[in-house]
């Protein structure tokens, strides 16, 4: 296999105090900006165990895909222990490897193995909210007066015995339950199972850490730091304001009805996004990727989230909602040009929200099964926007939504919108391996979720076989992103183009690249911008003659402007 990773030669790994193998100059390099990080759901990445899930033996002998794919990173959604009501993402026990996914030792492997291949590992911290059967909430409810009483959120009932404010649970319902032994209500913003810390108090904040320091010492390349706008709430408990009018339709998710001003995005979590950066000082070398919602001012969020001393890298989930529009992608470019600081993760897909390949369609054109240009052109524009890049597992594949029947549903938040919201197992699906093997090579038992039939033609075996498949699209742009440096790291200038194009520059010390996106259906032309002459370096169904660039049907083209 031909693949380097820069700064991360293997002839010269030394362990570092942590036992993590390092370069000498590794430790300090800014790995992580322009990184591509790819994405790892472990329920439904590879299954070692033949138990039907997928699990940290199974990621293990699945690394390669990953370090042949070209990615710089994997991001591993949880596997820390968990009663998996929220699949994961309510954890009973930050420092143990749930018996699910593995053991310890499964994942020093992993990890051993990742750097072997060049990878960096990057797991997620769910540090806004913990399960409800964990110790410390056990002990935080069993009354008003204990030494884990003021860990998470806790309030008297309203005089009527109500919830103390009007604030609203994402997945549905009012974001406070009942707790008979305390006589209060505590805050949960997602499950009833998931109760909010209360990280205003510095405790609460330390413990955390600490439990960062063991995945750390371990020798894991850092965090990514899960529901970061809902880590501190309005401590006065102050009603959120209403943005529904009356006569307006209501919508199925009552969240949408609120301005939320007062239950998340309160002032304090930027204290506490420096006190993770702190703990991240202490491992040089080491890195951190928030999740910031779509909540209005998400791009401020995140031009303030990653400033220095903060987070390094930020992603909102702007990309990953509705339709593919002109404005959308014209507008992110706006901002981009406008605010060089800060350091954006740009990601298309994840495992919260329907697969892109699904969700977006040429401008212009129908829903439905995405032509090969169509997903070249979404690869291409991933990859050539200012900042780092989280692709999701199957992305590389092009693999649409999967469509499930209510019965094989297992996402709490689809299973109580059905069918208005159906919910995210539709991007959760198992990862299909091998075309002709039982359960598309993922398991030997039957999956946890049904693997579509859509997916037998994608599966990755077959696609590595065929030079014009999407997973060797995306392998050879990983190689020729890797060698322009403009690409990497360059500044980002939007170039003025009429809908439904798009064009920006990049450009570093070393070079000066041209890109341009036609996101619809019918051919289009453009004039190049400046007189420099310039060389196509890429192209997917467009051209260039003289200064005149011709895209079809969701063209491509990157050019180096000759200086
Ligand atoms: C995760 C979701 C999860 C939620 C609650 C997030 O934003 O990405 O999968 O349900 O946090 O933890």
């Amino acid at each position: 296999m031909n693949h380097v990773t820069a700064g991360f030669d293997n002839a010269s790994l030394r362990p570092s105090r942590s036992g993590r193998l390092l370069s000498p100059s590794a430790a300090k390099a800014e790995w992580w900006r322009g990184a591509v990080i790819y994405q790892v759901y472990p329920r439904s990445f590879a299954d070692g165990n033949g138990d039907g899930i997928g699990d940290l033996p199974g990621l293990l002998d699945r690394l390669g895909h990953i370090a042949d794919l070209g990615a710089d990173a994997l991001w591993i959604s949880p596997f820390q222990r968990s009663p998996q009501e929220d699949y994961g993402y309510d954890v009973s026990d930050y420092c143990d490897v749930d018996p699910l996914f593995g053991t310890l030792a499964d994942f020093d492997r992993v990890l051993a193995r990742a750097h072997r291949l060049g990878l960096r590992v990057l797991m997620d911290q769910v540090w806004s909210h913990s399960s409800n059967r964990h110790p410390w909430f056990q002990e935080s409810r069993a009354s008003r007066h204990n030494p884990k009483a003021d860990w998470y959120v806790w309030a008297d009932p309203s005089p009527d015995g109500t919830a103390p404010t009007n604030w609203l649970s994402v997945f549905g319902g009012p974001a406070w339950s009942w707790e008979p032994r305390r006589r209060q209500y505590y805050l949960h913003h997602f499950l009833g199972s998931q109760p909010a810390f209360n990280l205003h108090n510095e405790e609460v904040v330390e413990a955390l850490l600490q439990t960062g320091r063991f995945w750390l010492d371990r020798g894991v390349d850092g965090f990514r730091l899960d529901a970061v706008d809902w880590m501190c709430h309005d401590p006065d408990l102050r009603d959120n304001p209403a943005t529904h009018r009356p006569g307006q339709p209501i919508p199925a998710k009552p969240f949408g009805m609120q301005l939320h001003q007062h239950d998340l995005l309160h002032p304090r979590t930027l204290e506490v996004i420096a006190r993770i950066r702190g703990l991240q000082d202490e491992y040089p070398g080491t890195a951190t990727l928030a999740e910031i919602s779509s909540q209005d001012g998400a791009f401020d969020r995140l031009r303030r989230y990653t400033a220095p001393g903060m987070f390094d890298m930020a992603y909102t989930l702007r990309f990953m909602k509705g339709n593919l529009t002109h404005e959308t992608v014209a507008s992110t470019l706006h901002w981009m040009t406008e605010h060089q600081e800060g350091w954006p993760c740009w990601s298309f897909s994840n495992h919260d929200v329907e697969r892109v390949a699904s969700r977006w369609s040429p401008i212009g054109g129908r829903p439905g099964q995405p032509g090969p240009e169509f997903l070249r052109l979404l690869m291409a524009m991933l990859l050539t926007m200012r900042g780092s890049v989280c692709l999701y597992q199957g992305e590389e594949l092009g693999l649409p939504e999967a469509e499930l029947r209510q019965e094989d549903l297992r996402d709490p938040f689809g299973i109580a919108f059905w069918p208005d919201y159906k919910g995210r197992d539709g991007s959760r699906t198992p990862m299909p391996w091998r075309q002709d093997a039982p359960n598309l090579g993922f398991s030997g038992a039957t999956p946890w979720l049904p693997m579509p039939e859509a997916h037998r033609p994608l599966a990755a075996e077959a696609q590595r076989r065929d030079p014009a498949s999407t997973l060797n699209a995306w392998r050879h742009f990983l190689r020729f992103r890797r060698n322009h440096p403009a690409l990497v790291h360059g500044a980002l200038t939007q170039v003025a183009a009429p809908e439904p194009l798009i064009c920006f520059r990049r450009q570093s010390a070393e070079e000066s690249l041209l890109c341009v996106f036609n996101l619809g259906q019918a051919p289009q032309e453009l004039d190049l911008p400046s007189d420099m002459p310039a060389k196509p370096l890429w192209r997917s169904n467009a051209g260039l003659r003289h200064r005149r660039v011709r895209l079809d049907a969701c063209g491509a083209l990157i050019c180096r402007e000759e200086r």
